[in-house]
């Protein structure tokens, strides 16, 4: 990475503003229902401790458009994190008002303390530069470690980089070195299985991978788009009309650059968009009318783990079916099991092909879990992410 980390930067005894992705999913009684997030935010901040410095950290919740509303509250972090590191976590009852600034004037080295969600200020997301002024007011050092939102060039993840020496910590150093590598300098043959149910979605990284790997696995609702376009019956499946054309591009493009482009052979169909839905299994350039495709059948399965096998780079986007119906979760569990035991880089994109492998129970199989959904996305499409951007240079 040619951008500064924490390691690069003289920070001890200093105070350390640390954006965070601690935007963590929660339920009714706002308890946390995975913690990975806040588990992936723990080397910096105990790198930040060792070091003696005053750690505020800060990060968003959710999307409260600008005003306080209590069940965007992070104070179920703070209490994550206290438990986490062992000490007790200040929370501040405000973002940049009167309870964070006297709380944050008189934290001392070794403490740390959480700014209430910054999205109770629309300035956050309007990257307003006196916001981001009056947050870099807290620290001497700024350290970006949210991945998730390194996508978003907000006040907190980019602007406040004008104001502060800016660093990366070490969750954004990991994520980048293994995308990074992967887009780069993968190991060869390299295979990316990308699903989701919309073409248009994915359509940036489809182009950007067309152009890295040796195979291109489609699955989930969008292979639906491609089989239409090559004037095959695909009933009721989903469809994006508009993009049957592209799609058919698509498939020129990876003749033209000799990517293999895999598409679904068998598909399990549904006579409704229903979890116990009549299902049954047909050819997916036959789909009769009245069925819609809800997930890859056996002999795909089994094609896609046969390509999988070969691979020594392996990067997976998006669930392969309706995976969050059980029934229709067997194809995207299928390739899960299958690509955590492959002797290869094996890279999972944020989002639902992470909850996926985690709802499986294979999420320490895998070289590496993104924690971020847009900002991986984006990533792999070859954009730039102004959170990562606006760091200091090596
Ligand atoms: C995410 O969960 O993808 C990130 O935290 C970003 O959230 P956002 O899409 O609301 O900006």
């Amino acid at each position: 990475m040619n951008k500064k980390t924490v390691k690069d930067i003289e920070l001890k005894g200093k105070k350390v503003l640390v954006r965070c992705d601690f935007n963590v999913p929660m339920d009714e009684n706002k308890n946390i229902t995975d913690n990975t997030r806040i588990v992936a935010a723990l080397p910096t901040i105990k790198y930040l401790l060792e070091n003696n410095c005053a750690i505020i950290l800060c990060s968003h919740l959710g999307r409260p458009k600008g005003e306080f509303k209590p069940e965007f509250s992070l104070q179920p972090v703070a209490e994550e994190l206290s438990k986490q590191l062992g000490i007790n976590v200040i929370m501040a009852k405000d973002v940049i008002g009167e309870d964070a600034t006297a709380k944050a004037e008189e934290l001392k080295n070794g403490e740390v303390m959480l700014l209430e969600n910054v999205r109770f200020h629309r300035e956050e997301t309007d990257n307003d530069p006196e916001f981001a002024k009056k947050l870099a007011e807290f620290a001497e050092i700024y350290v970006n470690d949210a991945f998730g939102t390194a996508h978003r060039a907000h006040a907190s993840t980019a602007g406040v980089a004008k104001y502060l020496p800016a660093v990366s910590g070490f969750l954004i150093e990991k994520e980048l070195k293994f995308l990074g590598q992967a887009l780069e300098n993968p190991q060869r043959p390299f295979v990316a299985i990308i699903g989701g149910s919309k073409v248009s979605d994915k359509i940036g990284v489809i182009e950007n991978l067309l152009e890295k790997v040796d195979t291109l696995i489609i699955g989930g609702g969008m292979a639906y788009t491609f089989i239409k376009s090559e004037g095959y019956n695909i009933g009721r499946s989903i469809c994006e009309e508009d993009k049957l054309d592209l799609a058919r591009e698509i498939e020129e493009k990876a003749k033209q650059k000799n990517v293999k482009l895999m598409l679904p052979i068998d598909t399990v169909v549904g006579k409704e968009f229903d979890k116990d839905t009549e299902m049954k299994v047909v050819k997916s350039r036959e789909i009769p009318d009245e069925w819609e495709g809800m997930d890859i059948g056996e002999e795909t399965r089994q094609s896609y783990i046969e390509e999988l096998k070969k691979a020594k780079t392996i990067v997976w986007n998006g669930p392969l079916g309706v995976f969050e119906f059980p029934r229709f979760a067997e194809g995207t569990n299928a390739i899960a099991r299958a690509i955590s035991s492959i002797d290869a880089t094996t890279i999972i994109g944020g989002g639902d092909s992470a909850a996926a492998v985690e709802r499986a129970g294979l999420a320490d199989k895998m070289t590496h879990i993104s924690t971020g959904g847009g900002a991986s996305l984006e990533f792999l499409e070859g954009k730039k992410l102004p959170g990562i951007e606006c760091l200091l240079d090596r």
